[in-house]
């Protein structure tokens, strides 16, 4: 029996995200009947590539996404606003990656190694918008939750050291653009990013924390269904490409072996732990580059605190921590459309 194929439509198919999307998709042997490629009015008729096919990009509209199963959502929140109710009413179940509906208690927000049943209804069919986690979120839950699940975590202390490619192609194009020493008065990182670090990430809120750093401690918690776990982030903007780093220090209720901790990480989905200092090796942004999974090393035990352990992740930003993901969940629903 053949395998059904499914028409994707994917908004913000000339960004970043969007086009490894289009890689995934591919890589993964997703099956694709057609691919929509939408973007906005500045890059209509754009010529985009898939197994051999040449697309011609569109800007989006009810009738586009008539034609569409699936919808891959990758062009901010206000696009995300504007398009999300309009495609899933014309029949495509769209997957967000932006920040829009992420908190809507009535939408789903997904990371298929942690909740990947959230994303149906008590019918077994999908829900209409299904939201994919901010990518500092996703590689830190993919973690924590075999952690959780065995030691319960009792509060985490996380510092990011994040990717220029998590502000999208102006956030890349910065970085080049002052290596190559062409300034502008205005900073897409707020700050010259070329051998900086910027402690800043999104907007600050009255709290004191950014709302990438709030993103990142209220996600996780409606991802692990976890609502008093304590999450204390600090986001930090740094010039490298390849992904972003997290140094995460967790605070168990149960006491560990630091040799268990290794194994069941080892032996989770999603995860290759690359852990031994006497030979270098951990992971780092060229580790992860261009790859799916989420990278674990420097795992040992707080000096001061014994039911507390540090350790150091990595992952593709474009990768699990957006595109990835998506078509991850998007495979979840290959037979159910
Ligand atoms: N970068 C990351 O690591 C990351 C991780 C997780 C989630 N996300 C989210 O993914 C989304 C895209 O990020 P990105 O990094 O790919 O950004 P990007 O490289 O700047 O790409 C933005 C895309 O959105 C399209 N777009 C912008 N305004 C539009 C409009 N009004 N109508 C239709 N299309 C429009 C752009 O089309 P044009 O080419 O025509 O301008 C482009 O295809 C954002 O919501 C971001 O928060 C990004």
């Amino acid at each position: 029996m053949t395998q059904k194929a499914y028409s994707v439509a994917i908004l913000g198919a000339t960004g970043l995200v969007g086009r490894t999307m289009l890689d995934v998709l591919d890589e993964r042997d997703f099956p694709v009947s057609k691919i929509i490629p939408l973007a906005s009015e500045r890059s209509r008729g754009r010529e985009v590539a898939f197994r051999g096919t040449t697309y011609h990009t569109e800007v989006p509209s009810r009738d586009v996404f008539s034609q569409a199963d699936i919808a891959l959502f990758s062009a901010g929140a206000a696009t995300s606003r504007q398009w999300a109710s309009v495609a899933a009413d014309a029949g495509a179940v769209v997957i967000d990656n932006s920040s829009a509906f992420r908190m809507d208690p009535d939408v789903p927000l997904v990371v298929p190694e942690v909740n990947p049943d959230d994303m149906f209804r008590s019918d077994g069919t999908p829900a209409g918008i299904i939201a994919n986690p901010n990518c500092s979120t996703i590689q830190m839950v993919v973690v924590l939750k075999p952690l959780h699940d065995r030691y319960r975590i009792r509060r985490v202390v996380v510092s990011t050291y994040q990717s220029v490619t998590g502000k999208g192609k102006a956030g890349r194009d910065a970085l080049e653009d002052e290596l190559a020493g062409k300034t502008s008065g205005s900073h897409v990182h707020v700050h010259p990013i070329a051998f900086n670090a910027v402690p800043h990430i999104d907007v600050f809120q009255e709290n004191g924390y950014t709302k990438e750093e709030m993103k990142m401690v209220n996600e996780t918690r409606k991802i692990m269904g976890a609502d008093a776990l304590s999450i204390s982030p600090t986001t930090v903007r740094i010039p490298v490409y390849g992904g972003h780093g997290e140094a995460l220090n967790i605070e168990f209720e149960n006491e560990f072996e630091q040799d268990d901790v290794t194994g069941l990480l080892a032996e989770s989905p999603g995860i290759i732990v690359e852990d031994d200092p006497s030979d270098n090796l951990y992971p780092m942004p060229l580790t992860a580059y261009e790859k799916d999974e989420v990278f674990v090393g420097r795992i040992r035990r707080d000096y001061w605190h014994p039911r507390t352990l540090n350790m150091w992740i990595v992952a593709d930003n474009l990768r699990k921590g957006a595109a990835t993901n998506a078509v991850q969940i998007a495979e979840k629903l290959v037979g159910r459309l």
